[in-house]
């Protein structure tokens, strides 16, 4: 994702609760998952609901126009 402060992130789309699909909320400005309205803030931290830790992060790394991701070794 790219940040309202243009700094980008990228996360694995799992819920740290039951691992559940997390998607973007466009409305609330927050990644949420809806199995059980848990919700992260846009830096992967969980913020509401039963989540019980932060997203797993994969790494951004930009080189021109082009936006890189991987997981983090
Ligand atoms: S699986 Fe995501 S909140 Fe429960």
């Amino acid at each position: 994702m790219r940040r309202p402060d243009g700094t980008f992130g990228a996360f694995l789309a799992k819920c740290t609760h039951l691992d559940c699909v997390v998607q973007y909320r466009e409305d609330k400005e927050r990644i949420w998952c809806a199995c059980h309205d848990g919700f992260y803030d846009l830096s992967g931290t969980n913020v509401a609901g039963p989540p019980p830790r932060p997203l797993d992060a994969l790494e951004v790394h930009i080189k021109g126009d082009d936006v890189y991701v991987t997981r983090k070794s």
